[in-house]
């Protein structure tokens, strides 16, 4: 879908929405077509519409309210749901052409924000995974959305809307494809792709010789059960540029996880395939931050393997010596994210970056703590944890903070080894995974995402698709870029747009 903003006055003679509160006047213009409507007819609640043709008193063919509900209920995010719902009415009605009038002095967003906004509702509201169905004309595209507003900076909104909405696009459909196709020398492939397209970027890859070389040998222990070669990608944006700061980018890229030898349940296993999540959402992390051309250097890690058991696979009781010399006792083989994790981040920490924010599909136990509405956030840095919130607020991908204390460290305490990947109470599932990982950061700034919850979408929403990857992930650390590329000082989010 392509957006773009256009002056008052405009007409393509498709379908024409406004986005109410309840406290507005309804527009001149609207009461032409409609002579008034009833509190019956539209409550304007949020998410409530009123449709109807404009039978030529309009240069629109078809006029659409979106209600905002009340002023005193009004959130940022009501924006992209009234888009959502604006493109899933044009969808339903068959109309290609999407217009909407930009509304004013909304609160709590200014607004460039409001146009961000609703770029972002539409575009990922009118995508759908459809490129495994060989029919594709059940499916109606809306081809374009016009954002009338007099506002001349309006089109910095789209062009920042854009890059987001569609790098998140990226990331759900490749999370889409299952495992079968989507191995992790297929995932290599389109970094590869990805890299080539802009010369900012630069890419090396480590296969198993490289691993093994590396002594990766947490990486390895993981992969050893699959037929499939893990792969390890490191994709550099302005590499050459070092008097940028320099963040990290570490993702889970588990393409199926099995459980391995510790075997998950056969019900919903087949979901294991987004367990590739975390990778994704960095590579399209990367993909959004060299689009908005930012002034940062980043080092995105792709930890690719599949999960698998087989005779070859590794055992419960194993230890492995991971990279940097830790030894672990790897007592149940379907904690395997925190392994591939442990090489990873110890290899992207020695780079000595600013910051490194890790993404992983890391357990099941933070979508019992915060169910399917919150990323879990985990960092021993308060400053970086607040700006995590703060873009998680703008970009409606919520985190909430948990704690690393040490009394957690010590229950992974192993007798044989350095450290063990589960404790032995199975308390507090989310932090031990977290502590894990801490184990291998030094002491770079580092937060850990716990996306488990969030990575694919189980309930109705208003503008992502349900029983589908979510791509979520991608919005929230690209603003969280944008703002340290800005470097302002406070922790305002607002008006973080680049000149
Ligand atoms: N990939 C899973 C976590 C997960 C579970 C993601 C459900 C999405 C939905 C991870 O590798 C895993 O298996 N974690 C275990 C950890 C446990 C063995 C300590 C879990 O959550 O059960
Ligand atoms: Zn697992
Ligand atoms: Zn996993």
């Amino acid at each position: 879908m392509k957006v773009k903003t256009e002056k008052p006055g405009y007409s393509d003679g498709g379908v024409l929405a406004y986005f109410l509160l309840k406290e507005d006047k309804i527009p001149v213009e609207v009461l032409k077509v409609t002579g008034g409507i009833s509190e019956d007819e539209f409550d304007r609640k949020l998410g409530k519409t009123y449709f109807t043709a404009t039978l030529g008193k309009m240069k629109f063919g078809k006029l659409l309210l979106v209600g905002l509900g009340e002023k005193k209920d009004f959130e940022p995010d009501f924006v992209r749901r009234a888009a959502g719902t604006a493109v899933r009415y044009c969808k339903s009605v068959k109309c290609p052409n999407l217009s909407v009038v930009v509304p004013k002095a909304l609160p709590k967003i200014d607004s460039t924000s409001v146009v961000q906004f609703i770029t972002e509702g539409a575009i990922l509201s009118n995508y759908k995974f459809m490129e495994l169905k060989t029919k594709k004309e059940e499916y109606f595209d809306v081809k374009q959305t016009s954002l009338i507003t007099p506002d001349k900076s309006a089109a910095n909104g789209v062009r920042v809307g854009t890059i987001l909405a569609e790098a998140q696009n990226y990331v759900r459909e490749l999370d889409e494809y299952p495992a079968n196709m989507m191995t992790p020398r297929k995932i290599t492939e389109i970094a590869k792709q990805l890299a080539k397209k802009n010369k900012k970027f630069s890419i090396t890859v480590f296969d198993e010789k490289t691993l093994k070389k590396e002594e990766m040998n947490a990486f390895l222990g993981v992969a050893s059960g699959s037929n499939e070669p893990p792969r390890l990608v490191i994709l550099e944006y302005n590499r050459n540029k070092k008097n940028l700061p320099l963040y990290g980018l570490v993702g889970k890229g588990i393409t199926f996880d099995s459980g391995g030898i510790s075997l998950k349940p056969s019900k919903d296993m087949h979901e294991m395939k987004y367990d590739k999540s975390g990778a994704l959402v960095v590579l399209g992390t990367a993909m959004a931050v060299a689009e908005l051309n930012l002034p940062v250097r980043l080092m995105v890690a792709l930890a690719l393997t599949e999960n698998m058991p087989s005779g070859k696979a590794q055992k419960p009781g194993d230890v492995v010596k991971a990279y940097g010399g830790k030894t672990i006792e790897v007592l149940t083989t379907d904690a395997e994210g925190r392994l591939v994790l442990a090489d990873t981040l110890a290899y992207i920490a020695e780079k000595n970056p600013k910051a490194i924010i890790d993404v992983a599909t890391l357990t099941g136990a933070v979508i019992v703590a915060l169910g399917r509405h919150a990323i879990g956030l985990f960092s021993t840095d308060d400053k970086f944890a607040r700006l995590l919130e703060e873009a998680g607020n703008r970009s409606h991908e919520r985190v909430w903070r948990f704690p690393l204390w040490k009394e957690y460290s010590e229950m992974l305490k192993s007798e044989i080894a350095d450290i063990k990947n589960i404790s032995d109470t199975g308390e507090a599932g989310s932090i031990i995974g977290a502590v894990f990982l801490k184990e291998f950061v030094g002491d770079a700034t580092w937060a850990h995402l716990d996306i488990a919850g969030v990575a694919n979408i189980k309930t109705n929403h208003a503008y992502l698709e349900k029983n589908a990857a979510s791509g979520m992930g991608v919005r929230l650390i690209t603003e969280a870029l944008i703002y340290l590329a800005k470097r302002r000082t406070g922790y305002s989010m607002t008006n973080i747009f680049l000149e």
